[in-house]
């Protein structure tokens, strides 16, 4: 799909985005392994927790029906309407999934291989879930997804007592579930899916399990557990679970994906004269951090708390553009800011200037998006600059890039910051690969009509 985004003047408005997508994965997880039932809302329709729901349907007897029909049927969402796949014969209302937990040892061997589509977060959570099943399961995804590093889950699974194979370090991945016992696992690379999925498997092994980072990574997990009945301990970069938990169904609600809304954040600080309000959006402070990014931009940013539900800090998030400084990614804040990397460098397309230092996980994301992002922003007019372990972005105040033909190169997260770059364009511009906002975002495009004024 080709998309032709149109320059813009400045964003207003005020919005929910849809439910936060790494939070969606672990909670849906751990509520098809509780005791008893979970009631989740605002789960959001994009393609990647639809992958994680179907892979879930295909492991349960009890939740199976109610989330088969809902990653079948979510794509009807309205976003900040609620869903309108509440006609699930499984029950549930509007809105609302429910999940019949199978318990501790309930999980039953898939038919088939699971499909992860491009969500590397479905496939190295469940790679953990599956770590101790008496079974062997399969695991694949598309050409991205079978291009992504799985041996840095694939090893610390297998030291823990499971038999995992992968395809020369890549998926398919065949996991073959044993009796674990806990370790003690340093990552090289800070990655709260790895972190994830070493915590899922530690809940079924023998003793503690640990996990010790080099740089605090999002603690969604860490939350969800707590959330579900559950307990983990924190001490420094170290985060350890106890083996043989018995998890209990919640009622619980997703908040608003700060990774989609930062797009919107972006684009008002980078447009003088926006206003854009944000909605019941997620706070987490591991997942935040852009707001900091912003204020340093030139931009002002105001936050209202609410209060924290089910562990997880939401609230309003109200941005408007004033000016444009040059700004520096340093290292030590990549981790938190890892998804929002790509909007970040759209900040740059409208004036000022983006350094990333640091990020060098951004080629083994969805897309090589270092390579990704600095081709799109060059094709659209920009001045962009390719490092190995980032990028610089510079902006030129006063004169507006040509505009161009982007290729998003399936990867969503490139398809959503060269729509907010061409904003600046003197021109319409064509984003190629558009479709792939799907994966996280339904409605991005829709939504950016109607905060464009
Ligand atoms: C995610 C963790 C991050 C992030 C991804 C979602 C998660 O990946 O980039 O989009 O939900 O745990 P890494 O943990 O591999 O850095």
């Amino acid at each position: 799909m080709r998309i032709r985004a149109v320059p813009g003047g400045r964003l207003q408005g005020s919005i929910h985005v849809a439910g936060d997508k790494s939070i969606a994965h672990r909670w849906l997880i751990l509520a098809s392994t509780a005791s008893s039932r979970s009631r989740l809302s605002g789960l959001p329709s994009g393609l990647d927790v639809r992958s994680t729901a179907s892979s879930l349907a295909n492991l349960t007897v009890k939740a199976r029906p109610a989330l088969d029909l809902w990653a079948r049927n979510v794509s009807s969402w309205v976003e900040g309407g609620g869903s309108t796949w509440n006609d699930t014969p499984a029950g549930g209302s509007y809105g609302t999934l429910e999940v019949e937990g199978e318990g501790r040892d309930g999980l039953v061997e898939p038919r088939g291989r699971l499909d992860c589509g491009n969500s590397g977060t479905s496939m190295r959570l469940l790679a953990g879930l599956l770590a101790a099943a008496p079974f062997t399961t399969e695991l694949t995804g598309d050409l991205s997804l079978r291009s992504r590093p799985m041996e840095r889950v694939a090893s610390p699974l297998r030291s823990m007592g499971a038999t995992v194979r992968t395809t020369g370090g890549h998926a398919p991945i065949s996991m073959t579930g044993g009796r674990l016992v806990g370790i003690e696992h340093h990552t090289e690379v800070p990655s709260a899916q790895v972190k994830s999925a070493v915590l899922l498997a530690g809940l079924h092994a023998e003793g503690v399990t640990s996990v010790t980072e080099t740089a605090s990574t999002r603690d969604h997990t860490e939350r969800a557990l707590t959330a579900f009945g559950g307990a983990s301990a924190v001490e420094g970069l170290t985060v350890s679970v106890a083996g043989g938990q018995q998890l209990v169904g919640r009622t619980l609600t997703v908040p608003g994906d700060f990774s989609s809304a930062a797009f919107w954040l972006v684009a008002a600080a980078a447009l003088p004269g926006s206003r854009v309000e944000i909605e019941a959006v997620g706070l987490n402070p591991t997942r935040s951090a852009l707001l900091g990014v912003l204020r340093r931009f030139g931009a002002r940013v105001h936050v209202e708390t609410a209060a924290d539900e089910n562990g997880e800090p939401r609230g309003t998030v109200l941005v408007e553009g004033d000016r444009s400084e040059a700004i520096v990614i340093t290292p030590e804040e990549v981790p938190g800011l890892i998804d929002e990397l790509p909007a970040i460098a759209a900040l740059a397309a409208h004036g000022g200037e983006v350094t990333v230092r640091g990020a060098g996980e951004l080629r083994v994301k969805e897309s090589d998006r270092i390579s990704a992002l600095v081709a799109g922003f060059r094709a659209l007019g920009i001045d962009a600059d390719e490092r190995d372990d980032g990028f610089v972005i510079r902006g030129r105040s006063g004169e507006r890039p040509k505009g161009g033909v982007a290729d998003a190169r399936g990867d969503h997260r490139m398809a959503m910051a060269f729509a907010i770059a061409a904003l600046a364009a003197e021109g319409p511009s064509t984003i190629d690969g558009a479709e792939a906002v799907d994966i996280s975002y339904p409605g991005f495009f829709e939504t950016l009509e109607r905060l464009v004024s």
